[in-house]
This record gives C-alpha cells, structure tokens and sequence, in this order.
C-alpha cells in the first residue's frame, strides 16, 4: 500500500463518494438503508478529516506557505462538515429534515474534494517531494489507527478549532 499522502487521501475521497451515490440511489422509503449508509458517511467523514486535519494540513502550511488560503478555506469547510456530522449524527433517518441535511452535506463535501483534488493537491505534489509525501502518508496512517470514529469524541471537533484559532 502506498505512504503517499495524496494518494491515501484520494482513495478515501473515493469511499466516500461512493457511499454518496448509495445514498442518492436509494428509494424514497428505504429509510433503514439511508440510516446506515449515513452512519458510515459519518464515520469516514470523521477519520477523513482527523487525519487531514492533524496530518495534512499543518504540513502544507508549514511546507507550502502559498497554500495557506487554501488550507484556511479548507479548515472552514471541515468545520462546516463537522457540525453536519453532528447534527446529522443525532438525527433519526426518518426525521423530516434528514434526507435534506444529507443531500447539503453530500453537496458541501462534494465541493470541498473537488477543490482538493482538482486545485490544491496538484500544487501540494508539485512543491513537495516525494520522501515528503511519504512521510506525511505514513503520519497519516499511523493517526488513523486512534482516529474519532464519530463526531462526538472529543478529538473530532477539537482539532479543527485549534487549527483556526490557536
Ligand atoms: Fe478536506
Ligand atoms: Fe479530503
């Protein structure tokens, strides 16, 4: 398996699209489907952005000081993410709002990846070498391992606001 940062987080990206088109594809009324499907968008989506956050992030700042509006936007759609997440995560999937606040979750992230992976990535592996990428990859593994798992561990919001305010 590859250590390299971008493409680790690519295939994450990868998941959880593809759990989006799951939940987009179910039927009006498969509401014990769509509470599953949004648990597991819940839990990739805390480990996604836990280790981007702790990992990634604070890398590129530091690395790639050109990038930081980028990684500054990029932390505000986290947190935009985040409080989806938990709201969503308290929420029964036969509750009124439900299915809108998944559908305004899948389209923020939606955005948010592609930003990733169409504008700063590329600029990311451009100024970056690969012994680079790797070493951030497997910082990022290694913190997957004690990644939150759902929203309500304190260690998922946390980070996030240390990151903006501190
Ligand atoms: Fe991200
Ligand atoms: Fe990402």
């Amino acid at each position: 398996m590859s250590t390299d940062a971008i493409v680790i987080l690519k295939q994450d990206h990868k998941e959880i699209r593809s759990l989006f088109k799951q939940f987009e594809a179910t039927g009006e009324n498969a509401t014990a489907t769509k509470g599953k499907l949004v648990n597991k968008i819940i839990e990739l989506l805390t480990v996604h952005t836990y280790i981007e956050n702790e990992g990634m992030y604070p890398r590129v700042r530091e690395l790639v000081p050109d990038l930081e509006d980028d990684v500054l936007e990029s932390y505000e759609e986290h947190h935009v993410a985040d409080v989806l997440c938990v709201e969503l995560a308290g929420m029964a999937p036969d509750a009124e709002r439900f299915d809108a606040k998944t559908a305004v979750l899948i389209e923020n992230v939606t955005h948010h990846i592609e930003e990733e992976e169409q504008d700063w990535f590329p600029k990311v592996r451009a100024a970056l070498s690969r012994k680079q990428l790797q070493e951030i990859g497997a910082h990022m593994l290694e913190l997957k391992e004690s990644a939150p798992r759902r929203p309500s561990q304190p260690s998922a919001l946390k980070k996030t606001i240390d990151a903006v305010v501190s």
